[in-house]
């Protein structure tokens, strides 16, 4: 086991690097959130341009931070969250509390977390769920509130390990175990125009939680767009929240997008990126938040960048299969 000097521009921040372990983990142990998502190398979150290197073979390049166990010293383009510093990723047991079926094909559950557990996390950010052996990643849709309860929203994968014991299996006060929190999407406040939340199927969690935060900050002065997508209208949950919210919140506007025509259809036909297009969003000044398929991040990452959106504005969770 080697150890090398891995140090991050434009901060400046240096932490050790160890053969054995990927750059993202070892910036974890040091406590540097490194922008991060998937952890299994398949969303690309985690990508840094290699500025210079001891190994000269890798300047210029890309990697992934979460793949690569460094074999020299490095200097990467890569920002950190200072604002995780102090957020501890932790393992604790939970309590199912709550079942909800939202339709044939989410499920919300709510989980209680022990007292003495102090599991902090900023709105957005995902946990580690394990159960019967299966660990699955999923979006925490709450706020951190003092009943210590967490609220996840899953989907019925068919054929899907941990998707079919959520749907058959569990019970009220089964018990679980959670690890978290995880991942760097979470409101980063960094511009001054609009706030544009995309989200396909239950990427929604996340975007709830966001927005529930903004909400009771009252921090609602930048306009905020939330366009949801879904193959149909009976995949929808929750609506009758968002619409509470745009009533009661001038600045907040809500779009439901199908991405195929439905007789009778409530709501847009369209991708969700090209219903933020067809609206001229402003998107110099925006920030936007995308969450759910992989195939809609990559598309709307690159048809907003390219309608104007800065490269940096773009945060993404992508629910990428272990
Ligand atoms: C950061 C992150 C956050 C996530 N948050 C959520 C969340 O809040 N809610 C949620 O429902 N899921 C979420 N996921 C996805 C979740 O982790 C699992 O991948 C999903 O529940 C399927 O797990 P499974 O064990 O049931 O299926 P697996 O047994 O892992 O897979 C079975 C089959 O289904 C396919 N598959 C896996 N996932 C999906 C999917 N999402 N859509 C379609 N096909 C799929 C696989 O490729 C495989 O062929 C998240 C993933 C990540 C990486
Ligand atoms: S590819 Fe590294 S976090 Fe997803």
């Amino acid at each position: 086991m080697a150890k090398y000097t891995i140090t991050l521009h434009p901060s400046g921040t240096v932490f050790e690097g160890d053969s054995s372990k990927s750059i993202l983990d070892s910036a974890v142990e040091a406590g540097i959130a490194l922008e991060h998502s998937c952890k299994t190398g398949s969303c690309g979150v985690c990508e840094a341009r290699v500025i210079s290197s001891e190994c000269n073979e890798l300047d210029g390049g890309v990697l992934l931070t979460c793949q690569t166990m460094p074999s020299c010293s490095l200097t990467l383009e890569a920002e950190y969250f200072p604002e995780l510093a102090n957020i501890k990723c932790l393992t604790a047991p939970a309590k199912v509390n709550s079942i909800l079926y939202k339709n044939e094909n989410v499920i919300s559950l709510g989980l209680r977390l022990p007292p003495r557990v102090k599991f902090d996390f900023l709105p957005g950010q995902y946990l580690d769920l394990k159960y019967q052996g299966i660990t699955r990643s999923y979006s925490i849709a709450s706020i951190p509130n003092r009943e210590n309860t967490i609220e996840l929203h899953f989907k019925r994968v068919l054929g899907g390990q941990m998707s079919e014991k959520i749907f058959s299996l569990i019970k009220e006060n089964q018990l679980l175990q959670v690890e978290g929190p995880k991942g760097t999407f979470f409101f980063h406040n960094k511009k001054t125009g609009p706030i544009i939340f995309i989200a396909t199927g239950t990427g929604f969690a996340p975007i709830k939680a966001m927005v529930s935060q903004l909400i009771q900050g009252q921090q609602l002065d930048r306009p905020i767009y939330i366009y949801w997508g879904n193959r149909s209208s009976d995949l929808f949950y929750d609506e009758q929240i968002l619409l509470d919210w745009s009533e009661r919140f001038d600045s907040i506007k809500v779009e439901f997008c199908l991405s195929k025509v439905e007789e009778n259809c409530v709501g847009r036909i369209g991708y969700v990126q090209n219903c933020v297009l067809e609206d001229s969003v402003s998107l110099s000044d925006a920030e936007v938040y995308a969450c759910g398929s992989i195939e809609m991040i990559d598309s709307a990452k690159s048809s907003l960048v390219n309608a104007g959106l800065d490269r940096d504005s773009f945060y993404s969770d992508a629910f990428v299969a272990s």
